[in-house]
């Protein structure tokens, strides 16, 4: 059970796996104004980012589940780094259907859409970790443009301009859903060139020193077409943000 290693090497220098910067990671923490001490389980911990920062500067304590072993030891590192060993933990295992075994004040998942069967399911899986009155975040992709052709939906890595809503869909979404959208930090087109032009680097620098690697070509073939393809299409299109929420 692991993230296939394709996905290691193209965020190999990435401490958060999301198109937020550090800047609008500490925003979201403090928008939020939860107490030192708030209790945290976030699902698809990645490399442990958000939780070792909120640890560090606004005192949150919990537990990060992620399947990737790579990225769950560079998570471990982390929190030894920021030094916040008594406050978080991070687990190896698949969160879906993963559910906390006290209720905590803030439950996560940022990325990892199919965890929990969508935005939907994950509200619901969420939901089951939370004490009453506590607030979900949930990071969800929503379309800036709509798609014009599937061409251009599968140019963002999407089968059909149907995978996604637009950002007031979404929210109109969530409400429907029967929850209060409370804040959101969505990401910008600079916040996504951080995210997406930081991977071509790293595909690079990895290529060089792995030519024989069997992974070798296909790391060739996306970094020969992937910045075209972003600048055409997923920049223009694709949005993403985290959004936080209340059951009614
Ligand atoms: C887009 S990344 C987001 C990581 C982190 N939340 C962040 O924002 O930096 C998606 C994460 O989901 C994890 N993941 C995918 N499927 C998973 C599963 N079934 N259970 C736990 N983690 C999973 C991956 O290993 C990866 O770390």
């Amino acid at each position: 059970m692991d993230l296939p290693r394709i996905f290691t090497v193209r965020e190999s220098s990435h401490r958060t796996h999301n198109p937020l910067t550090p800047g609008k990671l500490d925003a979201l923490g403090r928008a939020l104004h939860l107490p030192a001490g708030t209790r945290v389980l976030d699902l698809a911990s990645g490399s442990g980012e958000m939780l070792c920062t909120w640890a560090r500067d606004l005192g949150f304590t919990g537990t990060g589940v992620d399947i990737s072993t790579v990225f769950t030891a560079q998570a471990g590192s982390r929190v030894a780094e920021l030094g916040v060993t008594d406050r978080v933990e991070f687990v190896h295992g698949d969160a879906d259907g993963h559910v906390a075994d006290e209720p905590v004040d803030l439950a996560t998942r940022l990325g990892a859409t199919w965890i929990g069967d969508g935005f939907a399911g994950t509200a619901a899986l969420l939901r089951r970790s939370l004490r009453p009155g506590g607030l979900m975040l949930i990071g969800e992709p929503y379309w800036l443009r709509v798609p014009r052709d599937q061409e251009t939906a599968e140019e963002c890595h999407v089968t059909s301009p149907d995978d996604f809503l637009t950002l007031p869909g979404l929210i109109g979404r969530f409400g429907e859903l029967g929850y209060d959208v409370v804040e959101m930090m969505p990401a910008d087109q600079d916040s996504w060139d951080r995210y997406r032009a930081a991977q071509w680097l790293n595909l690079r620098r990895w290529l060089d020193r792995n030519p024989d690697d069997e992974l070798a070509p296909e790391v060739r073939a996306e970094l020969a077409v992937e910045p075209v393809r972003y600048a055409r299409s997923m920049r223009e299109h694709l949005g993403w943000g985290v959004f936080a929420l209340m059951e009614r």
